[in-house]
């Protein structure tokens, strides 16, 4: 894995942020790192990712990724503003493939044994398992695991708290993914006290949840 993998790998967990304004990248940046959570994965589902994807990079105290890359040019864009890791919702060659070019991690969606064996056929070692909950939670991960032992899953969609525990219970699993942390009507709202609040939460389970 990557030293950005790695770091996802600590943290245990990834924001998925959809923003609706990038005037609210910068609360939403300072509610995740003194939520404890320097991390964030913003979807590229607005009009606002790009310019947000910038800002949260711009502060240098946050590892930004960028989310719901499912173009070519997105992959560009995204690298641009200052991502320093990709994730898409399923796994398309030529997104991979630019990503591998341009020297940036990528986590494609995988929830099939023929979709993982593809993202291996890429040369990726770690899939973002999407969507987890109707996808077969962490028993379909569990199941995968088996045949495909140097494999790493981020389960995202439609995962909160409750679920936590079985997910980073599984040595496969890197890191968990998901919007609960910082939900987007709390950011368009201005409560990042609230979201801090959640998010510290996450962190103090997480932290709970270690082996
Ligand atoms: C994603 O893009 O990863 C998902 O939409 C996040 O799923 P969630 O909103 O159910 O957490």
């Amino acid at each position: 894995m990557s030293d950005v993998l790695d770091t996802l790998a600590e943290h245990r967990l990834v924001p998925v942020v959809v923003l609706d304004e990038a005037r609210d990248a910068g609360p939403l940046g300072e509610a995740l790192v003194t939520g404890g959570l320097p991390v964030a994965e913003v979807t590229f589902r607005t009009a606002a990712a790009e310019d947000a994807i910038r800002v949260l990079a711009d502060r240098g105290d946050l590892l930004v990724g960028a989310g719901t890359v499912v173009r070519v040019e997105q992959v560009d864009r995204a690298v641009a503003a200052g991502a320093r890791y990709l994730v898409s919702p399923g796994t398309d060659r030529a997104v991979v493939e630019r990503a591998q070019e341009r020297g940036v991690p990528v986590l494609p969606g995988a929830v099939t044994a023929t979709e993982v064996q593809a993202a291996l056929a890429l040369g990726l070692d770690t899939v973002k398992f999407f969507p987890a909950g109707t996808a077969g939670g962490s028993r379909a991960i569990a199941a995968l695991a088996a045949p495909f032992g140097g494999v790493r899953f981020v389960p995202t969609g439609g995962v909160g708290p409750a679920d936590l525990d079985e997910y980073l219970a599984l040595p496969c699993v890197a890191a968990v993914g998901g919007s609960w942390m910082v939900p987007r009507d709390r950011v368009r709202a201005g409560d990042l006290d609230g979201v801090r609040a959640l998010v510290a939460d996450a962190v103090a389970l997480a932290t709970r949840l270690r082996p």
